[in-house]
């Protein structure tokens, strides 16, 4: 079976491109490369012997989409391309309405040229903005709070549209919680852009000394000691749902949603803790006042993708702090 994965070198794509190489799928990536590098799929490739056919070519660029949907014949697509930090596309929102949404539509009218109507689509738990109860489920209202949260909401409304237009669709909105962690060969990982936006790679930069402390987003939130709580995933948990909801569409579901985190919060204090435990380092932190737009809580009710999809996470905090330390104390200048 052959599968098309759009923004297959970035965290996720890499990681979600080595489990389908290894459940003996034939893998195509296309990414151009502006958040992530080529030595990515180079590792992936190393590390499962099988080869990846790679496209360095931009969403944006029809015409060179249809060529390479005109040379080779995919039977569904994993859609992961996107810009995804949440501070730029409150700076830049023509930016990322333009790379997420107009990226989005030009995939999918080649995906139609092309009859090839199976697609899985890496949404998120920003969906939710800030939630009225937790755990969330996928029914809870949806009111995004930035313009990147809004270009998610705005593909899955996409999406279930395109489906009522012609049911031969089968598509997937994955709601990833907060995906973290590596996989345990320590040759694929995280590898932000200057200094990291996110919890887990901002604390492995403290570990190996790239930055001098954590600044902790506020301490009086109401939560068990005041900081922030959230849904940690490992990555290659992550990695696996995604071939659960693709052996989903092979049943023809139309259109499915699912949360995928492990339905345990944890706090930033207790993320910190994990992390000293798996690496034997200290991190230094001091708190700071709340960021714009955080919630206190935010964790998912996991129940319809563990019973229907037959997924469930299987890592806990410990290996996911392990996992992270393995990668980032191995390749400290990332790739
Ligand atoms: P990432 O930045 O590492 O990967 C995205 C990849 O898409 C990058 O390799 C980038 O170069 C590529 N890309 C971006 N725009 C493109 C375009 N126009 N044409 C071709 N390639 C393009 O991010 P990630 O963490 O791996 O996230 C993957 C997907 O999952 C994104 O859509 C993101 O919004 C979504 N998501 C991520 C998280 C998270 O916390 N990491 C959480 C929820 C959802
Ligand atoms: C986690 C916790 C912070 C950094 C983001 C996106 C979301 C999704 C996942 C894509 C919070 C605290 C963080 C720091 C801190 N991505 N923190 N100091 O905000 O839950 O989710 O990534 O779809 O859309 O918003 O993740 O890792 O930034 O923060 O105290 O330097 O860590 O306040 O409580 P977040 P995060």
């Amino acid at each position: 079976m052959n599968v098309l994965i759009t923004g297959g070198a970035g965290y996720i794509g890499s990681h979600t491109s080595l489990e389908f190489l290894q459940a003996g799928y034939n893998v195509t990536v296309i990414d151009n490369l502006c958040n992530s590098k080529q030595e990515s799929l180079i590792r992936v490739q190393e590390i499962c012997g099988k080869d990846i056919t790679f496209y360095q070519n931009d969403l944006l660029d029809s015409a060179a989409l249809d060529k390479i949907f005109k040379q080779n014949s995919f039977d569904a697509v994993i859609h992961f391309a996107g810009l995804k930090a949440v501070g730029e596309s409150v700076e830049k929102p023509l930016l990322y309405y333009n790379n997420n949404l107009t990226g989005t539509l030009n995939l999918l009218e080649c995906m139609q040229r092309h009859n090839v109507k199976k697609i899985v689509f890496s949404s998120s738990a920003t969906v939710y903005g800030n939630p009225l109860k937790v755990p969330i489920t996928e029914e809870l209202s949806t009111q995004p709070t930035n313009p990147y949260g809004r270009t998610k909401l705005m593909i899955e409304d996409i999406l279930k549209d395109l489906y009522i237009s012609d049911p031969d669709w089968d598509i997937a909105l994955l709601r990833y919680f907060n995906p973290i962690g590596a996989h345990h060969s320590g040759k694929i990982g995280e590898d932000p852009n200057g200094i990291p936006n996110n919890l887990l790679p901002y604390i492995a930069q403290v570990a190996v000394g790239k930055l001098p402390h954590l600044n902790i987003f506020g301490n009086d939130y109401p939560t068990i000691d005041g900081t922030g709580v959230r849904d940690y995933i490992h990555v290659v948990d992550l990695a696996k749902g995604h071939l659960k909801a693709l052996e989903k569409l092979l049943t023809s579901p139309g259109v499915v949603t699912y949360n995928l985190g492990t339905g345990k919060g944890y706090s930033v204090i207790e993320i910190i803790e994990a992390f000293q435990q798996a690496s034997g380092i200290e991190i230094p932190y001091k708190f700071t006042h709340r960021r714009a737009g955080d919630a206190a809580e935010i964790y998912a009710d996991p129940t319809l993708a563990n019973t229907d999809l037959k997924w469930t996470a299987q890592k806990d905090v410990l290996t996911m702090c392990k996992d992270t330390w393995n990668w980032q104390s191995h390749n400290p200048q990332g790739y």
